[in-house]
């Protein structure tokens, strides 16, 4: 009988890939999964939605939400964040809110997976294009240092009226810093 080479190179390697899988496996027994910054923010356990009666949502994910919403309703009450939040501050002057809802999502979004939750995907423009007045329209001017600032002062309020606990806020704030290159541009 000819022996079958390419049967066995199959097998072999069937036999690699799956010592490797068990080898992987045996390795997340041994070292516990590290909280992340989001199971501290609430994590993925899922409690009733407020906001749509009948639905769930992640405890996590309905902390930064809420943070999401402070925040968006203090930076319309911060006079120096107007020039760059001109468009969307139009809108809801005219009594459109259906982008504050938008910019909701996509701050929750955002937060949900750079603070580290498994089940959030962020769909929006990246950091350096949604900052960009030329790439988003959105963006009423380019923002500097002190517009950043403000930014983040507006964040810390938003999560302090929602009681997040100010180690939690620190822990934030270090994470926004980390993109204070790409967002200020002038
Ligand atoms: C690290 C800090 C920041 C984060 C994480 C952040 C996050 C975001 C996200 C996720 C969006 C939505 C992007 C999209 O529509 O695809 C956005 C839009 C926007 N951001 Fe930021 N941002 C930051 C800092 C700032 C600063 C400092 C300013 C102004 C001073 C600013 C002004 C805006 C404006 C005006 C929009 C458009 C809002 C709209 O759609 O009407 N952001 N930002």
């Amino acid at each position: 009988m000819k022996f079958n080479w390419n049967l066995l190179t199959i097998l072999m390697l069937g036999a690699v890939i799956s010592f490797t899988a068990c080898s992987k496996d045996d390795d997340d027994m041994d070292m516990p999964e590290e909280e992340t910054l989001y199971d501290r923010l609430g994590g993925n356990q899922m409690v009733s939605d407020p906001a749509n009666p009948g639905m769930m949502i992640e405890q996590g994910r309905l902390n930064l939400r809420s943070v999401a919403d402070s925040t968006i309703f203090v930076i319309a009450a911060t006079p120096s964040l107007e020039v760059y939040f001109a468009p969307l501050l139009e809108e809801v002057g005219a009594g459109n809110l259906s982008n504050i809802a938008v910019l909701s999502k996509d701050l929750t979004d955002f937060f949900s997976v750079a603070t580290g939750s498994e089940n959030a995907t962020y769909n929006g423009l990246s950091m350096e294009a949604a900052h960009d007045p030329e790439r988003n329209p959105r963006m009423g001017a380019k923002s500097d240092n002190q517009g950043f600032d403000d930014f983040v002062g507006a964040v810390v309020v938003g999560a302090q009226q929602n009681n997040v606990p100010n180690e939690l806020i620190g822990e934030v704030g270090e994470l926004i810093e980390t993109l204070r290159d790409v967002v200020v541009q002038r």
